[in-house]
């Protein structure tokens, strides 16, 4: 499978909104919502109710804006929806598959649809199907499917066309370890080795840090950050460092590197050290190092110790959630 069309240069916007708001009445979903999103992969992340799937349904046309608006690919959403539709795939959020049809006789007509004419559609739909790993079940009806493989199915559909974008809303809903990983495996593929742009959702705050290039997170419909995945997950200053032994090894280094100035914490089988900030770093690694060397332990590793989105999410929150 190969996307025709060269990838978007990243500097490009795929996505940007301006004052985007939908109010629904009872619940304002998103409030003058302004986003940029650029090529490769970037996570939507928020708790359920943050306005993901709003956003994306308006961005493919399916739903008005109560105000602001979006460009997709360039095209305006109030005035192009047809094109853009032309341009995205989408999987959307809930189960949208016809029991009794085969996956591959979906997949062909949702390519068809799309303007493929029949003998094309096939192979397309073939090449969809082997990409995401349904290629021995496509001619069962899908009704018979367990979710993991109804996922998939969703993903080809949503692939059929050979878009430029796709808008993935929480693909990895409902499923056990493995096929959540192997799920978020195809995602960082098809935007690394196909060069397709991805938009993908989850609920789950920590789950995308490790797929996307970039991490959008929103809150009660409002923007609480943008960065790249690298700038989420900067240093925290904290090294963990591990030794030979157990807890007694473990502790016996904390109680020495508290003695040389270190505040220290166990975590887990490992010491998290926090040097003053003043401290150069070379310095610290010498200080631990050496005394290992004088307790006699074995050091097996120093490490920085790296946030997590879900972390920050929820000093954010709770910085955002603050009385003024
Ligand atoms: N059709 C609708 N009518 C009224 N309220 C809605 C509708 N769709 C979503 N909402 C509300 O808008 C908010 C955002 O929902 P949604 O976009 O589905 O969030 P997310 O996808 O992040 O879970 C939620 O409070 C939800 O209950
Ligand atoms: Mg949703």
């Amino acid at each position: 499978m190969s996307s025709p069309l060269s990838p978007l240069p990243a500097s490009s916007a795929v996505i940007e909104t301006e004052g985007l708001t939908k109010d629904y009445g009872q619940v304002l979903a998103l409030d003058s919502l302004d986003v940029r999103v650029g090529a490769g992969v970037t996570g939507l992340v928020g708790a359920n109710g943050a306005g993901k799937s709003t956003l994306i349904k308006i961005l493919l046309g399916l739903l008005d804006p109560t105000a602001g608006n979006a460009r997709v690919l360039g095209h305006d959403i109030a005035t192009d929806g047809a094109q853009i539709r032309a341009l995205v795939g989408y999987m959307p959020e809930h189960e949208c598959l016809p029991p009794d049809v085969s996956a591959s006789d979906f997949v062909v007509h949702m390519a068809q649809m799309s303007g493929l004419p029949h003998a094309a559609a096939r192979e397309r739909a073939a090449d969809v199907l082997r990409h995401v790993g349904l290629a021995e079940e496509r001619y069962r009806p899908m009704g018979g499917y367990s979710t993991g493989m109804k996922q998939r199915a969703k993903l080809a559909q949503a692939l059929a066309h050979d878009p430029r974008l796709v808008l993935l809303d929480e693909p990895t809903n409902g499923l056990d370890p493995a096929a959540r990983d192997d799920m978020l495996e195809l995602v960082r593929r098809i935007g690394q080795d196909f060069g397709i742009a991805v938009l993908v959702t989850s609920h789950l705050l920590g789950e995308l840090e490790r797929v996307s290039d970039h991490v959008v997170v929103l809150d009660g419909g409002r923007l609480l950050r943008s960065s790249a995945t690298s700038e989420f997950l900067d240093n925290t200053g904290t090294l963990l460092v591990e030794v030979l032994g157990g807890p007694t090894e473990r502790d016996r280094l904390g109680k020495a590197l508290f003695d040389a100035g270190f505040a220290c914490q166990p975590r887990g089988n490992v010491v998290a050290v926090d040097p003053p900030p003043s401290e150069e770093s070379r310095n610290v690694h010498d200080t631990i190092r050496d005394t290992t060397v004088q307790l006699g332990l074995g050091l097996v590793r120093i490490q920085p110790d790296h946030r997590r989105i879900e972390d920050i999410f929820r000093e954010e929150v709770a910085g955002a959630t603050q009385p003024h």
